[in-house]
């Protein structure tokens, strides 16, 4: 790994800028990945007769606005625009070479009529619905088979109304999985930028198999005792970037993840190339979070530049027996932690199954996490970090980490077992697994700065 690392930036300094912005593109700008559309065919969704009072109900507007974007297929794709008001919705499909712009002041407001939601087929990948066996709820958002679609505008919001659908789950009452507020899937150069999202019933925004994402500039809500609102959660997905955003929700703020157990494992779909900077947020789940679904494998996470507060882990990366699948080269830098109960965990036997026909025998395999300039306060428990006694957790790296304790409580400390890398510079000192094999560490070459 370090021997290519080093081949990768000499080639890079001996072939120039082509490749330079080829290859480097991905890690220091989102820009590039999805190219920027200007539509010059424009619709409002009101020419549909959608009222925006909030109470009439739009569903019919939205489906017949796509369906006319999608026959009509103007050159260089259209703009549904959608002016101030609040516009009562079901869920509704998008299509591709368009761009759903919501003005300053528009909300698209989901329907609270769970009863009416349609259902889709579970992903390949899952074998069922996430919560509940069988089908899911339909996004209230959804893109499959899609490419060029851009959601915007000028900071408007997306609300799902999902107090009903968290009630439901309280009360056990929920029949399917439910719905998204957003969901891509198998689709393409995709960019959702300049918008709210609210109170979503379930995870935010959901890519799933898809390529060339970019999210950037949203602000996503929900309150803290809200379950299972993840912000956003790219799931066998390559070259997403996620950056500058404020995310505050229920559970993980983002979750990069690839299918579970015996599903995930067949359906082979890696999460990979993903960068993630310049992310604020709370919430009493996870920071940045890696699985646990991760069958499919995950690679090539660049974490950056992450600033969290009243957090319940700042960094975590989780996986489980049955697994099988791979988390490699993750690389997270500048992290900024404050009022955390756990600053960094990482796991190797959390989270629950599909049902009980997972394979025992298949193991995650874990290497390669360098984790490198982190400052928290007030953090409870520095770190926890168990591999699997079967499939040691090797090359994990962890460098100039300053993780203090609560004033007036004993120290934060670490707890590790069946893991093996470098560590430097950490305080409190890391478990002795991490610390005696320094020198001779396969990850010394990450301690460049
Ligand atoms: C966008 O809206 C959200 C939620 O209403 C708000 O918190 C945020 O500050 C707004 N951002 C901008 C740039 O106006």
């Amino acid at each position: 790994m370090a021997r290519l690392a080093v081949s990768v930036v000499l080639a890079i300094l001996v072939v120039a800028p082509i490749i330079l912005e080829g290859v480097a593109g991905s890690i220091v700008t989102c820009s590039g990945i999805v190219p920027a559309r200007y539509r010059n065919d424009k619709v409002s969704i009101t020419d549909f007769g959608a009222v925006g009072d909030g109470r009439t109900v739009n569903t019919k507007a939205f489906r017949e606005a796509v369906y006319q974007i999608q026959h009509l297929r103007r050159r260089g794709g259209t703009l549904l625009y959608v002016p101030p008001g609040v516009y009562l919705t079901g869920s509704f499909s998008l299509t591709s070479h368009m761009t759903l712009y919501l003005a300053r002041g528009a909300v698209i407001k989901a329907t609270q009529d769970t009863w009416n939601w349609p259902l889709i087929a579970p992903l390949p990948s899952y074998g069922r619905g996430r919560e509940r066996p069988g089908r899911r709820y339909m996004s209230l958002i959804q893109g499959h088979g899609l490419q060029d679609v851009v959601i915007t505008g000028e900071n408007g919001t997306i609300d799902g109304q999902g107090e009903v659908w968290w009630n439901m789950w309280r009360q056990g009452t929920l029949r399917y999985t439910r719905p998204h507020l957003v969901e891509f899937m198998n689709s393409r150069s995709i960019m959702i930028s300049n918008v709210a999202f609210k109170n979503s019933p379930f995870w935010n925004i959901h890519p799933v198999y898809c390529s060339n994402v970019v999210i950037r500039y949203v602000t996503i809500l929900a309150p803290y005792d809200s379950p299972n609102t993840d912000g956003i959660d790219p799931d066998s997905s390559s070259n997403v970037c996620i950056e500058d955003s404020h995310i505050s929700v229920g559970d993980d703020l983002i979750s990069v993840k690839s299918g579970w157990d015996e599903y995930g494992i067949h359906y082979g779909r890696p999460s990979s190339g993903i960068t993630i900077r310049r992310i604020t947020g709370s919430s009493p789940f996870s920071g940045i979070s890696v699985g646990s679904e991760m069958s499919g494998g995950v690679e090539n996470v660049l974490i950056e530049n992450i600033n969290l507060r009243n957090m319940g882990i700042g960094i975590h990366i989780k996986t489980n027996i049955g697994r099988g699948g791979f988390i490699r080269d993750i690389t997270v830098s500048n992290v900024y932690m404050e009022n955390v109960r756990k600053g960094i965990r990482i796991m190797g036997n959390v989270g629950d199954h599909p049902d009980h026909r997972y394979n025992r025998n298949a193991l995650p395999y874990v290497k390669g996490i360098r984790i490198k300039d982190v400052w928290g306060v007030k953090v409870q428990e520095a770190g926890l970090i168990q591999g699997l006694k079967n499939s040691p957790f090797t090359g994990i790296c962890l460098s100039n980490i300053y993780l203090h304790g609560v004033l007036g409580q004993s120290r934060a400390a670490w707890t590790c077992s069946d893991v093996s890398g470098a560590a430097l510079e950490v305080s409190p000192w890391v478990c002795s697994e991490l610390a005696s094999t320094y020198q001779s560490s396969t990850c010394s070459n990450s301690f460049r700065v």
